[in-house]
């Protein structure tokens, strides 16, 4: 059979072809190992063809086999998207098979959210370097080489002296001298440190930090940011508490606690019982730490807040184990899929 007539004979079939059953039989009956079209290529004697002639046959084969199975392909797939009664012929309980995508790292779903609230406040995106100079992650943070807070990190070092950011605090002053003031912005991304690795800690994990430098910037400015945020990644107004809390690059420094949101403040596992979750620190921005960004710290002022996105993204999905994000395991992502 020619070829030409072999494509007009498949196109009707496939035109009539309107269950999976009958798509087979066509199948069969063109590509089986008797159909036409392995017939049609099997009876070529390319003996007998001069070498042009071979590479002519031989491309007008190739075409015809694959334009016929691309043409049946397609048709399974046109039949198996929109079923009509016919093709239910096929057991229905048995799972579905879709292609498989992959999906938004939990974490990731996370960070996401979060720049979303806070462009809708008015931050920039700006995401620093994970490879960083030790002046950005420690000295221009009022920590110098010197300074008993640079224990409370253990760093990495790299042989020319750089340092694997310890903290998304590293990008804050690039941010001011980038920017100058007033400015609002956010940093988000990835930071290490040496630690042993337990159901909390990781050496590699993400933080979001972000700040607000204007002029007469106060606490309740703060407190009216975080609340807000809260209040959205939960989906509900959340309760929140400043205690005192010590950082070089912020005075006063707060650890920021949010009520419970397992227990709603009467004591679970989750919250040890006191029913608070400690999850944002924060404060208003050392003068010195402005200075090092250029900034005059007399005429403005600023809040900083750093959260840990990893923590936070645990809170939310109820995960009691850290090393979960990092492990690989299709299980775990599947669950949490596009569930922000
Ligand atoms: N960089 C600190 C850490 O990783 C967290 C932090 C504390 C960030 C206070 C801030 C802040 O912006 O104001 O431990």
């Amino acid at each position: 059979m020619e070829f030409q007539e072999i494509r007009t004979e498949l196109t009707d079939a496939l035109a009539a072809a309107s269950n999976l059953k009958t798509l087979e039989e066509v199948r069969v009956h063109f590509l089986g190992k008797k159909g036409s079209v392995t017939n049609a290529t099997k009876s070529v004697d390319f003996s007998k063809l001069t070498p042009e002639e071979k590479r002519g046959v031989g491309g007008a084969v190739n075409s015809l086999k694959n334009w016929a199975t691309e043409s049946i392909a397609a048709k399974k797939a046109e039949l198996e998207s929109s079923p009509t009664s016919e093709s239910f012929d096929r057991d229905l309980t048995l799972p579905g098979s879709g292609p498989q995508v992959g999906t938004i790292h939990p974490i990731r779903q996370v960070q996401l959210q979060l720049e979303e609230i806070f462009r809708g406040m008015g931050f920039r995106v700006f995401t620093g370097r994970e490879v960083e100079r030790e002046f950005y992650n420690f000295d221009a943070l009022n920590i110098p080489a010197d300074h008993p807070a640079r224990e409370m990190q253990d760093t990495y070092w790299l042989n020319d002296g750089h340092v694997l950011r310890t903290h998304t605090s590293a990008t804050q002053v690039r941010a001011l001298k980038k920017f100058g003031a007033p400015v609002r912005a956010i940093f988000p991304g990835r930071c290490f440190r040496y630690e042993a690795v337990d159901a909390s800690h990781e050496n590699t994990f993400y933080q979001l930090e972000g700040f607000c430098v204007d002029r007469d910037i106060t606490v309740a400015n703060l407190i009216a940011v975080m609340k807000s945020l809260l209040g959205e990644v939960f989906g509900r107004e959340v309760k929140v508490r400043l205690r005192p809390g010590y950082f070089p690059f912020v005075e006063p420094g707060f650890e920021l606690d949010f009520e419970c949101t397992i227990c709603s403040g009467a004591g679970c596992s989750t919250c040890k019982k006191t029913g608070w979750i400690e999850l944002i620190p924060c404060g208003l921005i050392h003068p010195r730490v402005l200075e090092a960004g250029g900034i005059d710290s007399k005429e403005y002022s600023g809040f900083a807040f750093g959260c840990g996105l990893t923590r936070l993204a645990m809170m939310k999905f109820h995960i009691p184990m850290i090393r979960l994000f990092n492990s690989g395991d299709l299980r775990f992502y599947e669950q949490l899929a596009g569930k922000s």
